[in-house]
Formats: structure tokens, C-alpha cells, sequence
């Protein structure tokens, strides 16, 4: 059996925020989580996971609670190095065999890579620990693997210890140990903290076993699963890695990306084959693409489902919102919550939609407004028309039948109902119920006085 430990109790001072930093996000999602998801899934169970949190780490520890429910907590107070946190969680090692420890801000390590430092662990009789190490051409802030001149394992240091022949050092130390239990319970009582940071470092324990004549195994890993977040550049670094995957995956799977390294995609974005996005567009949480559709440039959506062979001209932002069969969107389109458009239904530029339920072929392609409303099949809404849901106090319906012409320039006081096939002439605020098939003209009626005009631009011309 084996224990993961995740420690998260570190202040993330280079962060430089009142956030803790494992809560800071990469693509979506706090790098905890990515973290904790590793650790369940090599520790196959949520009890076998112990998460280090501070003790003003309340946060933290609420976030684990809530998101990750059977998963342990052990507090560490204060936070006096990775050795001390190793010590806390050490309550429940149990009779377990071997001891994975990962930190909480590595955020793209695969539990693949893991298993492996436990199969290495586990293959080699006098072994006391499995270290995963990288090769990096830019080895600033990791521990340094430093070596005597035969190429043995002499220890890690970390690059405040460091001397400058030792901080030349490419080959570091990626924070992911597999160790034996029994081991590492008895060294962690003989950490000591002399070092520039009089901290407990757990990287102190893989000297002490070469001391103890125990075997350390070196697993070498990709420069990415030793990605460490320590400030917010490493954020926009492992951010850029998460969302290059996420657009090669959906390359893969069939989707056109016109310009991938502009183009922002949440991991929960499903996208069906042959749809298109174009540049910088960013599709976000429970997103869903049918096949066929194309994203216009600069268009951000969230949560939202489209159906197949939708268009979506350039800048639209669409929040909430279903997207039938063949619907023409934008460009500069804002679809809000609670949006509902048919197949067919064509939404044109500076309109905006709230609770607005549009039925087949309806078309409003102008300079409106539709909130709290549903509209039938083949309605037309003309340009500048304005549902008027809100009297200052309560929200309220506008009902809309089928075949329906709204003329330009209307406004809908709700609550209202227009009946099936009725029309609306421009210009006409509507504040009774319209039958269905009659036509409501609500204006003044015009006049035009016989050379008005001309005699008007002769009196400007005198002044
Ligand atoms: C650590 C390693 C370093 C390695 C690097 C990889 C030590 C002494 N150094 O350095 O060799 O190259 O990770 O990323 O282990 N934490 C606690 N309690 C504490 C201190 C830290 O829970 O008292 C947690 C942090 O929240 C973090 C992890 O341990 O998740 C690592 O701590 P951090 O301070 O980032 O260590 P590094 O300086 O990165
Ligand atoms: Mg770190």
C-alpha cells in the first residue's frame, strides 16, 4: 500500500498575493487540483491522500473539503520546511510501504510518471527512496543534484545554498519522491535546519540514506512534469503548456485552429469534427461544438452549446446559451444566460439576448434587445427593437407568436403577448396586447407641409 502526501502549506511568498499560491489557476483550474488528481490516482483511493495545508491555510483546506471529499488534512503550524511537512503528515503513514511525497504546486506531473518512481523504488531491494530529477537548461530555483567526481550521489542543494560552481548544476531535483516508509519515518527525526533558510529540508533525507548506505534511485523526467509554480511567469509558462495540449488535442480530433497560439480553450470544451475556430478565440467551462460550425474571430464562449453547422462571425461574446443547427450569430453578438436560438435563427450584430427563447427561423439581425422572452417560429424582428422587461421594480414577459413582423423602432412594454402573424408597424410602442393577424400602428400621424422644407433652409440661409 502506499501513501501520497501533497504538500501545500508553503506561503508561495514569490507569488506575491493574499491568494494561497495553490489555489492560483492554470488553464482553468486551481494547480492543486491538477496535483490532487495525480496523487488520487496513484494512491487509488482518497483516504490513502494526505494534503499539507498551514495553518492559515484555511482556504486551502476548505477547497480540499469541499472538492475533493475523503481526502486527509494535516495542518502544519508553522510551515518550517518540506521535511517538517512530511513530518506532520507522518500520522498517517500507517503500516504502508511506500510513501509518495508531490508538491502541491507541480502541476503538470502524470501519475504515469509517478508509478514509475514507485516501480523503480520497488525493483531495487536497497533502495530508499526514488527521486524524479530533469535536465533543465534553466536550472534557476530548483535543488541541484550534485555529485562527487565518480558521478555518485552525494546531495541536493538548494539554489540559496548553493555555491556558484554548484548552481551550473542542470540536473535538479523535481520535488517527486517515492520513499520507503519505514525509512523515511525513522530520518525525518533527524532533520536539522542548518541552512540560509532554517528550514526542515526533506531533501536532506536522500544524503542521509547514501549515509545509511541505501540505495537513491534516480528516475529522469520531461523539463514539464518538473515544472514548478513558484511566481506568476511560472503560471503564464505552465498556462501556455496546458493550452497548447488542449488545442493539438482538438488538431487531432478534427478541428480546424487557424492561429493555435492565440486561441484559448478551456479542458472541459468538447469540439466535434470539422469545426473551425478562428484566431483568438477562447471557449470556456462546459462548452460544446457540433460539427460544422465555425467560431469567428475574437468570439468568447462559456458554458454554452452549439449545435452543427452554426456561424459565428467575429466578436461575439456568448455566455449560457443553446445554440440550434444552423443559426447565424453576430458579428458583435452578446448572448447571455438563459439564451435559447432554435436552428435557423439568425442573431446579427448589436443584438443582445437574455432568457430569450427563439424559435425556428426567427430573425433578429439589428440593434436590439430581447430579454425574458420567447419569440415563434419565422418571426422577424426589425432593427432597434427593444423588449422593455424592466419597470424599475419587476422583470416581465414578452410573448411573441409565429410568423410575426416586428417593425424597426419598436418598443414591447411587457408584460405583452402578440398574437401569430400579426404586424407591428416601425416606430410603434406597444403597450396593449396585440391580436393575433391585426396590425398595431401606434404614432402620430404624419404631415407634410408643402414646401416646408425650402422655406425652412431660406430662413437659416437669412440669419
Ligand atoms: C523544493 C525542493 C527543491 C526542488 C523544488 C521543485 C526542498 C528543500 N526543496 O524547493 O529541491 O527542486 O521543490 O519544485 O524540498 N511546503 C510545505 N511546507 C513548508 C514548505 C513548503 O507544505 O514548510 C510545500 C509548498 O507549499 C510547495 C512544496 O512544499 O507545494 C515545495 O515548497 P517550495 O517552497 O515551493 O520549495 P522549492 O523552493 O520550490
Ligand atoms: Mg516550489
Amino acid at each position: 500500500m502506499t501513501v501520497v502526501v501533497l504538500l501545500a502549506a508553503g506561503r508561495g511568498v514569490r507569488m506575491r498575493s493574499e491568494r494561497p499560491k495553490v489555489l492560483h489557476e492554470a488553464a482553468g483550474r486551481p494547480l492543486l487540483d491538477r496535483a490532487l488528481d495525480t496523487a488520487l490516482a496513484v494512491a487509488g483511493s482518497a483516504a490513502q491522500v494526505v494534503v499539507v495545508v498551514s495553518n492559515d491555510g484555511d482556504a486551502v483546506a476548505s477547497h480540499v473539503k469541499a472538492a475533493y471529499p475523503g481526502v486527509r488534512v494535516a495542518r502544519q503550524n508553522p510551515p518550517r520546511g518540506t521535511g517538517d511537512a512530511v513530518r506532520v503528515a507522518a500520522l498517517a503513514f500507517g503500516k504502508a510501504k511506500s510513501v509518495v511525497v508531490l508538491s502541491g504546486d507541480v502541476p503538470l506531473l502524470a501519475a504515469e510518471t509517478v508509478k514509475g518512481l514507485l516501480a523503480a523504488l520497488a525493483k531495487d531491494k536497497k533502495a530508499a527512496v526514488a527521486v524524479l530529477t530533469a535536465r533543465l537548461q534553466d536550472p534557476t530555483g530548483y535543488g541541484r543534484i550534485v555529485r562527487d567526481k565518480k558521478r555518485a550521489f552525494v546531495r541536493i542543494k538548494e539554489e540559496k545554498d548553493a555555491s556558484e560552481k554548484e548552481r551550473a548544476i542542470g540536473e535538479i531535483n523535481t520535488g517527486t519522491y517515492a520513499f520507503d516508509r519505514a525509512f523515511l519515518e525513522k530520518t525525518l527525526s533527524l532533520l536539522t535546519s542548518k541552512n540560509s533558510q532554517n528550514e526542515l529540508y526533506l531533501t536532506d533525507v536522500l544524503s542521509l540514506a547514501r549515509k545509511a548506505g541505501r540505495r537513491v534511485v534516480f528516475v529522469e523526467g520531461d523539463a514539464a512534469s518538473a515544472l514548478g509554480v513558484n511566481s506568476r511567469a511560472d503560471l503564464a509558462v505552465v498556462e501556455r503548456i496546458l493550452r497548447d495540449r488542449k488545442a493539438s488535442e482538438a488538431m487531432r480530433a478534427g478541428t480546424t485552429i487557424l492561429r493555435p497560439e492565440t486561441v484559448t480553450l478551456d479542458e472541459t470544451v468538447v469540439l466535434e469534427a470539422d469545426t473551425v475556430l478562428e484566431p483568438f478565440v477562447t471557449l470556456l467551462g462546459k462548452t460544446r461544438i457540433g460539427t460544422g460550425t465555425v467560431i469567428g474571430q475574437g468570439t468568447v464562449v462559456k458554458d454554452s452549446v452549439f449545435g452543427k453547422n452554426v456561424t459565428v462571425r467575429p466578436y461575439c461574446v456568448i455566455e449560457s446559451a443553446v445554440v440550434g443547427d444552423g443559426a447565424v450569430v453576430g458579428p458583435f453578438a452578446r448572448l447571455r444566460e438563459g439564451t435559447d436560438l432554435a436552428e435557423g435563427v439568425h442573431v446579427g450584430n448589436f443584438v443582445e439576448t437574455k432568457k430569450a427563447v427563439l424559435k425556428k427561423g426567427v430573425k433578429a439581425n439589428h440593434l436590439t434587445y430581447l430579454g425574458d422572452t420567447e419569440i415563434g417560429e419565422r418571426t422577424n424582428v426589425g432593427a432597434g427593437v427593444i423588449t422593455c422587461n424592466y419597470d424599475g421594480f419587476a422583470k416581465h414577459r414578452t410573448t411573441i407568436g409565429k410568423d410575426v413582423f416586428v417593425g424597426s423602432d419598436s418598443q414591447l412594454v411587457a408584460p405583452i403577448t402578440i398574437g401569430d402573424g400579426a404586424i407591428i408597424a416601425a416606430g410603434t410602442t406597444v403597450t396593449e396586447d396585440v391580436p393575433r393577424d391585426a396590425l398595431a400602428l401606434a404614432r402620430e400621424p404624419q404631415k407634410n407641409l408643402p414646401e416646408g422644407g425650402a422655406k425652412y433652409r431660406e430662413r437659416k440661409k437669412q440669419r
